[in-house]
């Protein structure tokens, strides 16, 4: 992340320390994580000490440190789907991406996560990709489900088929 682009959003919120969650916010949404030189260049032009800097960064769970995939992929793990075989999706998923929960996948196309509860309890088991749901999901769906994102084509409950 260019400083020319740091400097953008802390004039967007002023450079002042009650504004490091905002600025924060925003460079998390733009690199998908908190790039090492980004906390250090902030803790310069705000004078805030790193550690403290970390401290927040660390404390939200919105926030990452290490790089993250182009597509998040969150299972639900909460009771409703849980009881229809949320594991089994969960397990599946760790078998054709290669990684566990809060994992990148090497190629940076995938970032997993488990959830508790996106509240479509419904349409259980519920998977979401970077915030599509696909409900009644089996491990057999898996594949299918992944390749759409592998090829960068949309579907989901709440999108177009
Ligand atoms: S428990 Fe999975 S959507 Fe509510």
């Amino acid at each position: 992340m260019e400083s020319s682009e740091i400097d953008a959003i802390i004039k967007r919120y002023g450079a002042k320390e009650s504004a490091i969650l905002a600025i924060l916010q925003d460079v998390q949404a733009k690199e998908k994580y908190l790039p090492k030189e980004a906390l250090e260049y902030l803790g310069e032009k705000l004078h805030i000490p790193l550690n403290k800097i970390y401290r927040i960064a660390t404390f939200y769970r919105a926030f990452s440190l290490k790089p993250r995939g182009r597509h998040e992929i969150c299972v639900c793990m909460g009771t409703a789907c849980h009881v229809r075989g949320a594991q089994r999706i969960a397990d599946q998923m760790n078998l054709q991406l290669g990684i566990r929960p809060g994992e990148t996948t090497e190629d940076q196309n995938f970032t997993l996560e488990t959830v508790y509860c996106l509240g479509v309890c419904a349409a259980g088991p519920v998977v979401a990709i970077d915030g599509q749901y696909f409900g009644k999901m089996s491990p057999g769906k898996v594949e299918g489900t992944l390749k759409k994102f592998r090829s960068d084509k949309k579907e989901g409950l709440n999108g177009k088929a």
